[in-house]
């Protein structure tokens, strides 16, 4: 089964990092279906049947963004509240969503080091993604380590992010790997 990355970037012919990892997945089409969400919803009018239609389609689905206000670019908050529909993702019927495991690749503009509590940012990347992994939780799925690059604003060089894009590729195949069950 192939994963689904859902690619939230609302000015990807400017970026160097999205635009750079999108091109490394797309030499995978067996294995890897990208979903550009502002390619497809230019009217953010979200088509959440055909939306819910490709998550239950897939086991691993990750979300891939540059990060803007220690969160998600717009379209993707508002994909996320449209389509996790209480009696689909949640709620006593809710089940579509459980056991999935749901990723988060995401640039990150600011350097590794200030994401620290003593850093200028004060919380580490762990604490700012919370929503997406109290979501997680809330719907039933696995929420997996993050993949990030930092420096993506500017101290990255060319080479880091090509570096990136090889270990971004590594990191989804890593997780489309079954969960080992635990010891017996
Ligand atoms: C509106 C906006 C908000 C941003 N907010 C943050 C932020 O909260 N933290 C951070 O480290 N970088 C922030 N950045 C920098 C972006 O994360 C960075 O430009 C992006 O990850 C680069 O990826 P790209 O080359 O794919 O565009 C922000 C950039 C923009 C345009």
């Amino acid at each position: 089964m192939s994963t689904l990355v859902i690619l939230a970037h609302p000015d990807l012919e400017h970026s160097r990092v999205n635009k750079r990892w999108r091109q490394a997945l797309l030499e995978h089409p067996a294995e890897i279906t990208v979903h550009e969400l502002y390619e497809e919803y230019h009217n953010w009018e979200i088509d959440v049947a055909k939306e819910q239609g490709l998550l239950e389609a897939h086991d691993l689905i990750i979300f891939q963004f540059p990060l803007y206000w220690y969160s998600y670019p717009p379209l993707l908050k508002k994909w996320l509240d449209d389509v996790f529909t209480h009696g689909w993702a949640y709620g006593s019927n809710g089940t579509r969503l459980r056991g999935k495991k749901l990723g988060i690749a995401v640039s990150i503009g600011d350097k590794k080091e200030n994401y620290l509590p003593a850093g200028s940012v004060s919380f580490t990347v762990d604490e700012v993604i919370t929503p997406f992994k109290a979501s997680a939780i809330h719907v039933g799925a696995i929420a997996l380590p993050y993949f990030a690059v930092f420096g993506a604003s500017f101290q990255a060089s060319d080479e880091e992010i090509e570096q990136s894009a090889a270990e971004y590729v590594a990191y989804i195949r890593r997780h489309r790997l079954p969960t080992p069950s635990p010891a017996q």
